[in-house]
């Protein structure tokens, strides 16, 4: 007998806090198991295939098990896969990043964008010698203490039990796309860098290119450097992220999911080679004056090798037409309907990133914030199960968003406008 979604969940409880790896997977009553993915399709334990939003955290770029990462993986699964020393697909992939991303001169690889993260900021502390960094409110960097807080709504709401207060206390909040009040924020407050979101994963909400350009300016002026995590914007906006979209040159980079061909745990940390070759042991020799990486498998053969097959594919440029297109035209059906509906609500998203907010109230002026606030949860979560129940996975239940990745069609998006609007009558 083939096993069941609730066969597994019932075993998962009992080993596994809440029988979920991350709270968001969780899906009432209980979550479907996956078995098997292609293209942008996910078949459960049961057998039931679902048209997928989520595409791995939105790491799935050119959707799940594309054919040139999954041949060069089996190539290299005979050849070995954790060396644990140097591979040649490292180098490869490396020089193939600071081709596509020209703001990354060089770059290291690690396991993980919390990780990539975590080394930013200890490269900007040395390089700038000062010890407070900056974020948006609203804003996701992984789950390092000094960059989660004021990540979900309410922002003064401690994100975790078990936070060093001390941790957070040399980071300071800052209002996305507020450059009059960042700016001010800056005369009092001396920061060694400042992270950002080219489009905030969960909400979909863009920087302004206005934004980006003073952000830019502001941080040249009071020698803060600028760090744009493109964990999810990385290869899925354009070949060189969300700074080729808004037109800038941040002096860090961090990535993740997408740079390892989106099928395998990755991270990675780049930038202006003066601030990155403070990680060079062999120029700066005394341990006091490098900043060390760790990680048993960064940098392995087989993550390597799968990003720079897939490195091949995103400077083709053809996928970002395609997604793209997708994406203007899944925002511009939502807000149709919402319009002809009269619904609360909003669409927000730029290229391959899309959401529909349901709010409680119409409000003027759309920004991460009032957004946030205004969030109607108790629709959004019956907006994600009747997805669900029209076989269509969005990420996540409290935060319904879209990534849409190569494999998608016109009629995928098509399909998912006519399920939305089915909804959308059930809830006028
Ligand atoms: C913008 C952003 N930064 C950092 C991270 C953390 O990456 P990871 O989950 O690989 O640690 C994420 C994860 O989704 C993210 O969306």
């Amino acid at each position: 007998m083939p096993v069941s979604n609730k066969e597994l969940y019932e075993r998962a409880i009992k080993v596994i806090p809440a029988g979920v790896t991350r709270p968001f997977r969780f899906f009432e009553p209980y979550p479907f198991y996956a078995r098997k993915a292609y293209g942008c399709r996910l078949v459960d334990v049961e057998g039931r295939e679902y048209v997928d939003y989520w595409v791995g955290h939105g790491a799935l770029v050119l959707g799940h098990m594309p054919k040139c990462v999954v041949d060069a993986v089996k190539e290299q699964l005979d050849l070995g896969f954790h060396f644990g020393v140097c591979n040649e697909w490292e180098v490869k992939l490396a020089e193939e990043v600071c081709k596509l991303v020209p703001s990354v001169e060089m770059i290291r690889f690690n396991n993980s964008g919390t990780e990539a993260n975590m080394h930013a900021i200890r490269l900007a502390r040395a390089f700038t010698k000062r010890m407070k960094i900056g974020k948006f409110a609203g804003h996701f960097h992984g789950v390092l203490d000094p960059l989660y807080v004021a990540v979900n709504w309410p922002w003064d709401e401690p994100e975790t039990a078990g936070m060093d207060p001390l941790a957070t206390k040399n980071t300071v909040l800052l209002p996305f796309n507020d450059l009059d009040a960042v700016e001010k924020i800056l005369k009092s407050e001396e920061l060694a860098c400042i992270f950002f979101e080219p489009v905030q994963g969960s909400t979909c909400v863009a920087a302004e290119k206005e934004f980006a350009k003073g952000l830019r300016e502001i941080c040249d002026k009071t020698g803060t450097l600028l760090v744009a995590d493109e964990v999810i914007t990385g290869f899925r906006l354009a070949p060189g992220g969300g700074q080729e979209v808004l037109n800038i040159k941040p002096d860090l980079t961090t990535f993740g999911k997408a740079v390892g061909g989106g099928e395998f745990p990755v991270g990675a940390l780049g930038g202006k080679t003066e601030i990155m070759e403070l990680m060079d042991h062999i120029k700066y020799p005394k341990r006091s004056e490098n900043v060390v990486q760790g990680g048993t498998y960064s940098g392995n053969p087989l993550v390597m090798r799968a990003g720079y097959e897939a490195m091949k594919e995103y400077k083709k440029g053809i996928i970002y037409d395609h997604i793209n297109k997708l994406g203007e035209r899944l925002k511009k059906g939502l807000q149709e309907i919402l319009e002809k509906n009269d619904i609360k609500g909003y669409v927000t998203g730029l290229g391959s990133m899309v959401k529909l907010h349901f709010l409680k109230e119409q409000v003027k002026q759309y920004n991460l914030q009032t957004l946030l606030s205004k969030s109607n949860k108790e629709i959004e979560k019956k907006y994600f199960y009747h997805l669900i129940s029209n076989n269509i996975l969005a990420m996540a239940p409290g935060k319904v968003h879209f990534f849409i990745s190569y494999p998608h069609t016109f009629e995928d998006i098509d399909n998912l406008i006519t399920v939305t609007e089915n909804f959308i009558k059930t809830i006028k």
